[in-house]
């Protein structure tokens, strides 16, 4: 563990302007399907429109001989790859959902391609669909560990449960009890860049520009896919326009890109359509959370049961574990989580914001607000009556937990002392008020990650790294973790991701990449700084010649010796007489201790509704929200992904869903008109605020990461919000008008 010295702290600056914000505001910076790549063609992806059954036979000859058409590829015709379950690319002639991949049209111009795509004659051999959830629940089962069943009575338990204590003895004694189902519906990512991927080869080497949450992970991923080495695949992403999980799969897109380029030796681009955005490329599966808490009469849980079911595809698991944060929160005597899939015909089940706790605070906090109106208690009082002084999965202690500190300043900041217990009665015209409140949390996740830092003669600094940036900060807080450790301003800072040749890194995702790329970056920027001051120390030009080094410090550019500030030299002058730069490459791992704590960020969330009386539309006014999330490493970034997060959260509890056609498996309304999230109207003000207490144990930055949490809790408290608005409990979300009209 590095602890900050005094040193490094006075050289800490932020950046107060995003490091990629005049490039993207000035159309500058290029997204993947952007790169002017010579002699690039255009891929086009046909979809099945059955969802269940075998493609017989496709007629492409028509397609074939339309304008512009260089190739067909279907799975009659597809080149032979490897890749993993959880992509359908023409490999075999099953459907196993409505809008699978089952060709693509590769044309001059995408004009030419999407119209030849009409020419296609398809006959399929269409299988009886499994499309009603409810009906199949009784069919559903455990998730599988490594692709293998688990089999009744066996240990460990299933990926997603946990047992403490005796649950139904508990219940038996509990004074108070909840027992509740709540359902979330299939939700689909729509981050403002839909995926795009440009593939060429030459000379038997793959290169891709892909949108996408990890370039090593996507080199590893296609190097297997065409029996490559993954030095012979070079994967670039220097910008994201959004991620929230739906980049961190490498989808069949990205594959049918490469396999097309092979076939008609030329780069092709294949670029998502929004449409397509609900499709093959993932979506959060729906969840059926079963909530039973029993409490005694002063609060305290005695039991928590977390039974969640939700659909996973007819061909890979994927579990949205939203009882996982269960087990965790509160300290709850006995506690029982399980989660079970119902097979379907559908596309695959992916990471979105938070999977699991987005879902799961949802429910749990609402059913929290359940209890607390149940025992006449305080929904804030309840949380505290339950708080976890260790992590009770785990018998852990915490690196770091002021989740207390968060209530208490939110609700300070809310006014929550204003707030009426008894749904109803605030009124203000027409207009019912109601105030709700929920906890947040999510993991704090680190992976190995390698930097390199250069001085250059000039004084400016580069920093490289091999992970990416999804819109978060990355580049910003890249250049200021170099800057601190060096002494320099960070806007002298050039910071170079999104290339596989870079040092590597791991994928951006579960909100790690703070935490994990900026101890490298800090590390390397260190490790240069020592070699600065030997060179100093031991170059006769230098005013520094025969300082001791320790004696030496930096800022502003400038090393100098602390007994005698005025002997000092700036960085240029020095590395400008030998006219080379100096460089130093770091790695920076999870802390060594890492299995003796637990690290969670902690938050606590605060909304008020004005739901119209006769209309009943609901109107989120503010939401007020304190995060405990480590250190706050940019102002400007991370206010604004935890704003994004509620955002998303006020979306959740009101506006998102997509429907499934029961009987065709296609979601009607694959658009963005019809597929609501939240507008600016929808959002009102979002206040939010950080605690800012550095987790030295977690990272020597302090900093957790603050990608998801925003979203968690929030739904939860816009939920309990319009309960205490109008006394209409809506456990079915989206809370739609109808909803709370009936
Ligand atoms: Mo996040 S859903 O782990 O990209």
């Amino acid at each position: 563990m590095i602890n900050l010295d005094e040193e490094t702290k006075q050289n800490a600056k932020q950046l107060d302007h995003r490091y990629d914000g005049r490039l993207k505001v000035t159309g500058a910076a290029k997204y993947a399907a952007e790169f002017p790549v010579k002699d690039v063609v255009h891929g086009y992806i046909v979809q099945s429109t059955i969802p269940s059954g075998t493609v017989a036979s496709i007629d492409d000859a028509a397609a074939r001989h339309a304008s512009g058409v260089l190739a067909v590829m279907t799975p009659f015709s597809a080149p032979k790859v490897t890749p993993n379950n959880n992509v359908n690319v023409l490999q075999d002639n099953r459907v196993l959902y409505n809008g699978q991949p089952i060709a693509v049209v590769v044309a001059r111009s995408l004009p030419e391609a999407i119209h030849a795509a009409t020419l296609l004659r398809v006959n399929y051999n269409p299988t009886p669909a499994r499309l009603d959830f409810d009906a199949l629940i009784s069919e559903s089962r455990p998730p599988k560990r490594n692709g293998v069943a688990w089999e009744p009575g066996t240990s460990p338990l299933p990926p997603g449960a946990n047992r403490r204590g005796d649950v139904d003895a508990a219940f038996a004694k509990a004074a108070v009890t909840v027992d509740q189902i709540y359902t979330t519906p299939i939700q689909n990512h729509n981050p403002m860049e839909p995926h795009a991927t440009i593939a060429s080869w030459e000379n038997g080497k793959l290169s891709v520009y892909d949108s996408t949450q990890g370039i090593t992970g996507e080199r590893q991923n296609l190097a297997h896919a065409f029996g490559l080495q993954p030095n012979d695949v070079h994967v670039e992403c220097p910008f994201v326009g959004g991620g929230f999980g739906c980049k961190g799969s490498v989808w069949s897109h990205v594959l049918l890109a490469a396999m097309a380029a092979k076939v008609v030796q030329r780069p092709v681009k294949i670029a998502i359509t929004r449409e397509q955005m609900f499709g093959p490329v993932g979506s959060r599966p729906n969840t059926r959370q079963h909530i039973k808490l029993g409490a005694d009469a002063t609060g305290k849980l005695l039991a928590t049961q977390h039974d969640v079911t939700l659909y996973a595809s007819m061909f890979a698991d994927f579990v949205e574990g939203s009882a996982n944060q269960t087990n965790m929160l509160y300290a709850s005597e006995t506690l029982s989580t399980n989660h079970r899939l119902v097979e379907m015909n559908l596309g695959m089940g992916t990471f979105q914001r938070a999977p699991g706790e987005a879902t799961g605070t949802l429910a749990f906090e609402v059913a929290l607000d359940e209890l607390a109106e149940k025992l006449n208690m305080d929904p804030i009082q309840l949380r505290l009556a339950n708080y976890a002084e260790e992590d009770p999965g785990k018998k852990l202690p915490w690196s770091s937990k002021h989740l207390r500190e968060c209530y208490a300043d939110a609700a300070e900041r809310f006014n929550w002392a204003r707030r009426k217990p008894t749904p109803g009665q605030v009124r203000e015209g027409n207009k019912l008020i109601g105030f709700g409140m929920a906890t947040a949390t999510y993991g704090a996740n680190r992976s190995n990650s390698t930097a390199i830092v250069r001085i250059l003669p000039s004084g400016r600094v580069y920093v490289g790294c091999g992970t990416q940036d999804l819109g978060t900060g990355t580049y910003t807080i890249m250049a200021q973790a170099a800057a601190m450790a060096l002494g320099v301003d960070p806007s002298l800072v050039d910071v170079e991701l999104g290339d596989s040749t870079l040092p590597r890194s791991g994928g951006s995702g579960g909100s790690q990449t703070a935490a994990s790329v900026c101890p490298a970056v800090y590390q390397a920027a260190l490790d240069v700084k020592q070699k600065l001051i030997n060179l100093a120390c031991n170059d006769s030009a230098s005013p520094l010649h025969l300082a001791n080094t320790e004696s030496v410090s930096t800022r502003d550019g400038v090393l100098f010796t602390k007994s005698f500030p005025t002997k000092s030299e700036p960085f240029a002058a020095l590395l400008s007489r030998s006219g080379t730069p100096i460089e130093a490459t770091a790695t920076a791992e999870p802390a060594k201790d890492r299995s003796t704590f637990s690290s969670h960020s902690w938050g606590a969330v605060f909304a008020e509704v004005a739901v119209d009386a006769d209309t009943r539309t609901v109107q989120v006014r503010r939401v007020v929200g304190t995060y405990d999330i480590g250190t706050l490493m940019n102002r400007k970034t991370g206010i604004n992904q935890l704003q994004g997060g509620i955002a998303w959260g006020i979306g959740f509890a009101l506006h998102e869903e997509a429907h499934i056609d029961p009987t065709h498996g296609l979601t009607v309304n694959r658009n963005i008109a019809e597929y609501h999230v939240p507008v600016n109207a929808d959002v009102g003000e979002i206040d939010v605020a950080c605690l800012n207490i550095p987790d030295y144990r977690f990272s020597p930055l302090g900093a957790r990461g603050i990608g998801e949490i925003g979203i968690t809790g929030a739904a939860a408290a816009v939920a309990n919000a319009v309960y205490n608005a109008t006394g209409k409990r809506v456990r079915d979300f989206p809370i739609t008008i109808d909803k709370l009209m009936a």
